[in-house]
């Protein structure tokens, strides 16, 4: 069973390398590279504090959660990246990233979390439902899915979810 602790800025090349395995099956050399640049060392420089991973003895880190506490509020917190090897998908490591980070961020006083993704990660938005978390209105609607469009530039669609927090 992966031991959960706090990342820590020593964590980033490994994590930068899970991201290139885990999702070399899937996507081009290429796009698992410019998926890895969704993950510059900044956030494990200033948001380990409130980052996590699972870790096995053996085998090293299986998933991280990326995650940190709005800086322009005291309200919300926010997840950026989570990754979780596929030979432990389906097992709760996601749910226990999750949970781990709502409590913490819970006790901090923050009363609401949020996260985006991208329309077609079915996977992602089938874990958020499951996660407790509400999709967020959009400027328009496709399959029933409420889409952002352009949220993150040109062409750059996105699901907006959230959830609230309580101790
Ligand atoms: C999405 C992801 C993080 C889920 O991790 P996981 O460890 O397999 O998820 P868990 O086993 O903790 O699942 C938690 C819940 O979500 C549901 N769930 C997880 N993945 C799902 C999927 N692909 N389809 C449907 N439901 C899913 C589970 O059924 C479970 O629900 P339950 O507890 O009510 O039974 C993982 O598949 C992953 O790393 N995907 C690629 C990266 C990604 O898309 N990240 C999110 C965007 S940044």
């Amino acid at each position: 069973m992966p031991v959960l602790r706090q990342a820590r800025v020593s964590d980033h090349g490994t994590i930068i390398a899970c991201v290139q395995q885990w999702w070399a099956d899937s996507r081009t050399p290429a796009q698992a590279r410019e998926l890895s640049l969704l993950l510059p060392k900044l956030f494990l420089q200033f948001f380990s504090g409130t980052s996590l991973v699972l870790e096995d003895e053996a085998a090293g880190i299986r998933a991280f959660l990326i995650g940190f506490h709005a800086a322009d509020n005291d309200e919300e917190a926010y997840i950026h990246f989570v990754g979780v090897d596929p030979k432990l998908r389906g097992q709760g490591a996601a749910r226990r990233l999750y949970t781990a980070f709502f409590q913490h961020a819970a006790e901090a006083g923050r009363t609401e979390v949020r996260a985006i993704t991208s329309p077609g990660n079915t996977g992602s938005i089938a874990f958020h439902r499951a996660m407790g978390f509400s999709l967020e209105s959009g400027d328009r609607e496709v399959d029933g899915l409420p889409l952002h469009s352009d949220y993150d530039g040109p062409g750059l669609d996105r699901v907006c979810f959230y959830r609230k927090l309580a101790l």
